[in-house]
């Protein structure tokens, strides 16, 4: 039985985050982890707020999902981040919440665990790779431990991303996610529940 801790602690302004992180939640529980699924703090920006009314329907309906707190990452021992991407970057909103983790940091709690990430992006080629690697650059600072999903499943040779999991939101930025899209949720989520429990083994 697993006795590994996931926090899935993203960012999200239109809500495609929001069911991703719904699926990695999913498949991290059937792994058997016990999981938390935590959304940092909204607070939308001017270009945010100008997404169409079919977009800010989809953000009034995002599932209630309790706001992330520093605590989350000290409890668990694999973290999945998600954050759209902003200019191939992570967004604002989550960078703020790992900028408030100075004290956690500075106690060496957020070492040896295991992280990875998941992302989305308007535009195929939109920066979802280099969003991932920017998010992996401060996991290198935590000591974290990055289990990228690579190619180490068949899924993964579909999704084309051996960074971590993405989406493709379209011209509309409201595109459903795929199967591919799902499935490599599910590998990521799966994978790091696998490696953490192996670790704490
Ligand atoms: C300020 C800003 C910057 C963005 N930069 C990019 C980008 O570089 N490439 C891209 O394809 N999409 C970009 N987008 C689109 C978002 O990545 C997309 O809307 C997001 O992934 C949707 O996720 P959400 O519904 O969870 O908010 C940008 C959006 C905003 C508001």
């Amino acid at each position: 039985m697993s006795t590994v801790k996931l926090a899935i602690v993203y960012y999200s302004a239109t809500g495609t985050l929001d069911t991703m992180a719904q699926h990695a939640a999913e498949a991290g529980e059937k792994a058997g982890a016990e999981v938390r699924v935590r959304r940092v703090a909204r607070r939308t920006t001017t270009g945010e707020r100008d997404a169409t009314d079919a977009q800010a329907a989809h953000a009034e309906a995002a599932p209630e999902t309790p706001g992330a707190e520093p605590d989350d990452i000290v409890w668990a021992n694999a973290v999945l981040f998600g954050s759209p991407t902003r200019y191939g970057n992570i967004a604002g909103q989550l960078k703020t919440f790992i900028d408030s983790l100075g004290p956690q940091w500075g106690q060496g709690l957020l070492a040896d665990k295991v992280y990875a990430g998941f992302t989305a992006s308007q535009t195929l080629h939109g920066g979802q790779e280099s969003t991932l690697l920017a998010l992996y650059n401060t996991m290198h600072h935590f000591g974290g431990i990055v289990v990228a999903p690579g190619y180490t499943d068949p899924t993964k040779f579909v999704d084309g991303n051996p960074y971590g999991a993405s989406h493709v939101t379209g011209a509309n930025n409201d595109a459903p996610l795929r199967d591919t899209d799902i499935a490599a949720l599910h590998h990521l989520a799966t994978r790091v529940v696998t490696v953490a429990d192996r670790l704490a083994s």
